[in-house]
């Protein structure tokens, strides 16, 4: 493998030759490990003159947006700037049911609320941005073959790509992609190198789309959400205090949409159903789900409906990919 020693001052070199002194350079966070250590990079390289921004669609996890920028902020001194663009969001998607309806819906009011943000940066600085940078990693570049020269080859399994992109359509931004060789564990090597803490070098993928896949059909309907985060973080954090979290490639809730008969105290509920699913892989064209022990499983289950207004059942998802797919939708 290469040195992520050296990696780092190459990139960081090529930055500071390509960025001009006087030229500005756009972000967006996506709270990934990818996109951070992307932008720390560049931050390292150029300064200020980077502009980072990230976007809170409604769509993210419990305490999400206050965790990230948390991290952003006190940890990595990044320059972001916090949109809360939920009702944009969420009002685009009432009603949409269908999973790539609600992909497409949400890519374009990104593009639209990255746009708002370039263009409130290009009146504040008298000078528009020049660059835009990307946490493009090498499994997302290569479709079936490596570029030339890269000395790259394919001893890793590609990834499909299916990242929320794109640009703002008339700004003629170039593109700076630190990352565009490497493969996550290299990524996580740099963040770690780069000071990004180890909690969230070690975060299990998030989907672009955020929760409004695993809020199967209209996301916004009723109090979904709200009850997914819930029952997420008593998930999320079970797995953390049983000290399996880094065994576990990606692990999650799902709302269904369905109703199921239950009693509670004395009172017959009809109440929601929530799946849990966790899975093993190495690079997600794969997976296995993952064994629980049953005392683990027994005590979660019992802790989401205790605790969880409105939910009566939680099933587990015993299948792995193929045949499904890690995501519901
Ligand atoms: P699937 O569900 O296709 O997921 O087995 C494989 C991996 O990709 C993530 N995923 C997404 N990531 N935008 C993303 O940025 C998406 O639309 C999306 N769909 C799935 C999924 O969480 C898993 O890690």
């Amino acid at each position: 493998g290469w040195k992520m020693e050296n990696v780092l001052d190459e990139e960081i070199k090529v930055i500071k030759q390509t960025v001009g002194p006087e030229e500005h350079v756009i972000c967006a966070l996506s709270g990934g490990v990818d996109s951070t250590v992307a932008a720390t990079l560049v931050h390292r390289a150029i300064g200020d003159r980077l502009h980072c921004v990230f976007v809170d669609n409604g769509l993210l996890r419990y305490k999400e947006r206050e965790r990230v920028m948390e991290t952003f902020i006190k940890d990595l001194h990044l320059p972001v700037y916090c949109v809360d663009a939920t009702d944009q969001f969420l009002s685009k998607l009432k009603g949409v049911v269908d999973p790539e309806m609600k992909r497409k819906i949400i890519g374009k009011e990104f593009i639209c609320v990255f746009d708002d943000f370039a263009h409130k940066l290009e009146q504040e600085l008298g000078n528009r941005p020049a660059f835009l940078v990307q946490g493009t990693l090498y499994p997302d570049v290569i479709e079936s073959c490596p570029p030339p020269g890269t000395g790259r080859t394919h001893s890793h399994t590609i990834k499909s790509h299916h990242n929320v992109g794109g640009l703002p359509k008339d700004m003629k931004l170039k593109l700076i992609e630190p990352l565009k060789l490497l493969f996550k564990d290299e990524v996580r090597q740099l963040g770690r190198i780069l000071n990004v803490p180890e909690h969230f070098v070690k975060r299990h993928p998030f989907p672009g789309p955020g929760l409004a896949v695993r809020v199967l059909g209209d996301a916004t309907e009723g109090n979904a959400l709200d009850i997914l985060r819930q029952v997420d973080e008593i998930f999320i954090q079970s797995i953390k205090d049983a000290g399996l979290y880094d065994l576990i490639w990606q692990a999650f809730a799902v709302f269904l949409p369905v109703r199921s008969v239950g009693v509670q105290g004395d009172q017959r509920t009809h109440s929601h159903v929530v799946a849990l699913r966790a899975v093993t892989s190495q690079d997600g064209m794969t997976a296995d789900w993952y064994y629980f022990e049953h005392k683990f499983l027994d005590e979660v289950a019992r802790k989401i409906c205790n605790s969880v207004r409105g939910v009566n059942r939680v099933v587990q998802d015993i299948t792995s990919k193929p045949p499904s797919t890690i995501e519901w939708e």
